[in-house]
């Protein structure tokens, strides 16, 4: 096999949040559960991004550093490549982490007192910044029909009408349903937005990763107007596990957009990059694209492996098809409605650690949210303690 993604590796003694004890203890009361919460893999990186790290931390000097051409090219040659779109090197901001640049969009476009749209149930720091920067939560919440997610247009218009709502967060591929947006979709929400002067922010932290038979459309390469009214996020710390490296790309093509989100980075003293995160980012987008592929599969045949396994061990229990993410929204509400109840029973009873549906905000009950970026040896334990034990209650 060309790269070995079933190799178990021993995190513990690496400062991983995932799998540190103390972490496990504080938040799911069990320091031995074992985890598939937090977005990293348990895979190592593609071997040309290892390899640049190692030649530059053997140079053994890590001051300052700026970020070169080729760092640019890299980024836009990725993006090209990968998402037909031509994008400028003037556009790209960086911030360390899309969660940090969400905060001072955030601060940049609104004023405490003002509203932002999610769409619920999504990824929980959304909401979290939103109430931490003094405005409020508007939840456009997805509508679950059957076994897919949709979106509540209407309910959009209406929550984009007022004029305290002042930016739409788009989650695209959306965390944790795994629903990769269409064009029409997009197009329908961008003009919306449009025409009641909201700014999209489009999370795309996800959008290498996404499963045969969907393609994934960057929200700024619809349209010139779209483009002018949005701020892009990218990185490539989802697609090669570089989480800890801290990077993103924040794509800005108005300039007047791009002007406003400069000075609260300068008010925050935000510019220098990590050296290492430099390599990382030219190895990754230039070197690494073979192992993405081979990736991408192997997560496929985790989907399956999910699905099977549910299947022949627990067969109310259900996954919501992952378009994209390695995260499977795991619905388990024929066993348990009561979310908390769910989210205590598996992490005390099954010894597993996962993100609970309740994290998520509205439409959140009765699911957990797995993390299938590991060995199947591993999903295969996991799987079988949560199903051992909803059995054991409930069958
Ligand atoms: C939708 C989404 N945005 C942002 C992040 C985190 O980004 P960062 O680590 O760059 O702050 C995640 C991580 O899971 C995510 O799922």
């Amino acid at each position: 096999m060309k790269y070995n993604f079933d190799e178990v590796i021993d995190r513990s003694g690496t400062n991983s949040v995932k799998w540190d004890q103390e972490s496990l203890k504080h938040l799911f009361g069990e320091s031995d559960a074992i985890p598939f919460w937090v977005a990293d893999m348990d895979f190592k990186s593609a071997q040309p991004i290892i390899d640049e790290i190692v030649k530059r931390a053997e140079h053994g000097i890590y001051g300052y550093s700026v970020r070169p051409d080729s760092y640019f090219e890299a980024i836009i040659n990725w993006i090209k490549r990968r998402h037909g779109w031509t994008i400028e090197k003037e556009w790209i901001e960086y911030t360390p982490g899309v969660v940090p640049a969400i905060n001072y969009l955030i601060q940049a476009f609104c004023e405490p007192g003002d509203k932002v749209i999610i769409q619920n149930p999504v990824y929980y720091p959304f909401s979290n910044s939103i109430k931490e920067n003094g405005c409020t939560v508007a939840d456009n919440t997805l509508i679950f029909n059957d076994d897919h997610y949709e979106i509540d247009f209407e309910d959009f218009e209406k929550k984009s009408r007022d004029p305290k709502v002042k930016m739409f967060i788009l989650c695209s591929p959306h965390n944790p349903i795994g629903r990769v947006w269409t064009k029409e979709e997009l197009i329908r929400l961008g003009d919306i937005c449009l025409k009641n002067n909201v700014i999209v922010v489009a999370d795309e932290i996800h959008n290498d990763l996404v499963f045969s038979g969907y393609k994934h459309i960057m929200f700024g390469s619809i349209r010139e107007d779209f483009r002018m009214n949005s701020i892009t996020c990218t990185a490539p710390s989802k697609t090669f596990n570089l989480a800890g490296m801290e990077i993103s790309n924040i794509i800005i093509p108005n300039p007047e957009y791009r002007r406003k989100y400069k000075k609260v980075l300068d008010k925050n003293s935000i510019g220098n990059q990590n050296p290492l995160s430099i390599v990382a980012l030219e190895a990754a987008y230039n070197k690494s694209e073979d192992w993405l592929d081979h990736l991408l599969n192997y997560l496929e045949e985790n989907i399956d492996f999910i699905h099977k396994y549910l299947a022949e061990n627990l067969p109310k229990a259900k996954l919501i098809n992952p378009q994209a993410t390695y995260l499977g929204w795991l619905d388990f509400r024929e066993y348990e409605r009561s979310g908390k109840k769910l989210e205590n029973f598996v992490y005390h009873k099954g010894k597993v650690a996962l993100d609970g549906g309740t994290w998520f905000g509205n439409g959140g009950d009765g699911f957990l949210r797995i993390n299938f970026a590991c060995p199947r040896s591993l999903l295969k334990e996991g799987l079988k303690r949560i199903c051992t034990v909803i059995k054991e209650e409930y069958d």
